[in-house]
């Protein structure tokens, strides 16, 4: 297990625009520790659990941990994210996510263990690129009707908040929600189910 939090930057990285400042420094300080591992210590801790501290994530900001090589991103949902969620739910292919990978203590439209947080794997489910997070409403881009959520830029796939994705998208199911939960009040620990190992 990894502890640390938002500001230290051990075990994860922290990316794009929206991503929280502050984890960039430390990543070179932390590669001689990385590469003094030996290869089974190495092993072990690209299927270990990742544990954050979300505390310092602002209203609307989103985080990107890794894990298993994936990113993961920890978004800090509003209650005005949570409507458009809702506002959301006939517009998008799969609105309970029946056909989705996710965990079973994961339901509804919101898709979140806790109120106030998001959780989910930052791939796209089509061929596997990283959608760009666009919390905004109606940007010139992506036009009157968008509510916030993610587009990925490869072939043109939208998802909402939620990470539930746009009927007649290249992608074909909403975006996978890992194994998590929060052991304290902004403990959250990824690759872990609430009742023990994921
Ligand atoms: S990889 Fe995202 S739309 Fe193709």
């Amino acid at each position: 297990m990894n502890n640390g939090d938002v500001s230290q930057g051990r075990r994860r990285f922290l990316i794009g625009a929206t991503s929280v400042v502050g984890g960039i420094g430390v990543v070179g300080a932390a590669v001689p520790f990385v590469a003094s591992w030996n290869p089974s210590a190495r092993a072990e801790a690209a299927g270990a659990p990742v544990t954050v501290n979300v505390s310092k994530l602002e209203p609307g900001q989103q985080m990107t941990v890794e894990w298993r090589g994936k990113p993961v991103w920890v978004v800090r949902r509003t209650d005005d994210m949570a409507e458009r969620i809702l506002e959301m739910n006939d517009r998008v292919k799969d609105p309970l996510s029946e056909e989705a990978s996710q965990p079973d203590y994961i339901d509804g439209p919101l898709r979140s263990l806790k109120d106030g947080y998001a959780v989910l794997i930052g791939i796209c489910t089509h061929l596997g690129c990283s959608p760009q997070y666009r919390p905004e409403v109606s940007p010139a881009d992506l036009g009157e009707d968008w509510l916030g959520g993610y587009f990925c830029a490869c072939h043109g796939s939208k998802y909402d908040l939620a990470g539930r994705v746009y009927p007649n998208q290249p992608a074909p199911s909403n975006l996978v929600i890992p194994p998590h939960r929060y052991d304290d009040e902004f403990t959250l620990t990824v690759g872990l189910d609430p009742e023990g190992a994921a």
